[in-house]
C-alpha cells in the first residue's frame, strides 16, 4: 500500500530542478528539510501557526509545513539558501544583522522569506488591516503599523521583534 503511494516528483527549489522519491503525503517542509537537506527552512510547529516553516512559492509566501510536496512539483520554490547571490547577501539578510534582527535565529529563515514576500505584496497594492482603505490598489505605505500586521504570521519566541520591524523598515524604504 505505502509503495503505492510513493513517487517522484521534480521540485524546482532556488533555480534547479531536483527529483525526490516522496511518499506523496509528504509535506514541502518535510521535503526540503529530509530529502534535499536545505535545513534552513524551520519546522516550529509543523501546524500552520509560527511561520518558522515561511518559503516562496511562485514568489508568494507560504507555510511550507502545510503544503505537500507533490503540490509545489513543477512550482518555483526559493528558500531562505536563495536569497544570497553570487555571495553576497540580500539586503533584508544585511539589515537583519544591522539591527540585531534575530537573537537564536531559529525564526529568521522563515522571517526573512515572509518580508520578501510581503515587501512584493505591498508594492502590488495588497492591502492589510493596518491599512486606512482596503479597497486600495496603490502600493501600501509601509509604517510600522503596517509591517507588524503583514509579518504578524511569523512568531519570535526571542521577542526579536523590534529589530526585525526596523529591518524590513529599512529595505522597504530603499
Ligand atoms: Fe509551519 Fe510553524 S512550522 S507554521
Ligand atoms: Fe529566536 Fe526569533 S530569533 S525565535
Amino acid at each position: 500500500m505505502t509503495d503505492q503511494l510513493r513517487g517522484d516528483v521534480v521540485l524546482r527549489v532556488n533555480g534547479a530542478d531536483r527529483v525526490v522519491n516522496l511518499d506523496n503525503r509528504v509535506t514541502l517542509l518535510d521535503a526540503l528539510r529530509e530529502h534535499l537537506r536545505l535545513t534552513g527552512t524551520k519546522k516550529g510547529c509543523d501546524h500552520g501557526q509560527c511561520g518558522a516553516c515561511t518559503v516562496l512559492v511562485d514568489g508568494q509566501r507560504a507555510n511550507s509545513c502545510l503544503l505537500l510536496a507533490v503540490a509545489a512539483g513543477g512550482r518555483e520554490v526559493t528558500t531562505v539558501e536563495g536569497l544570497a547571490a553570487g555571495g553576497d547577501l540580500h539586503a533584508l539578510q544585511r539589515a537583519f544583522i544591522a539591527h540585531d534582527g534575530f537573537q537564536c535565529g531559529y525564526c529568521t529563515p522563515g522571517q526573512l522569506c515572509s518580508a520578501l514576500g510581503m515587501l512584493a505584496e505591498a508594492e502590488e497594492g495588497l492591502p492589510s488591516w493596518a491599512g486606512d482603505d482596503l479597497d486600495s490598489v496603490a502600493p501600501a505605505d509601509l509604517d510600522d503599523d503596517e509591517i507588524r500586521e503583514r509579518m504578524s504570521g511569523n512568531l519570535c519566541r526571542c521577542g526579536a521583534y523590534a529589530g526585525i520591524v526596523a529591518a524590513v523598515r529599512e529595505v522597504a524604504r530603499g
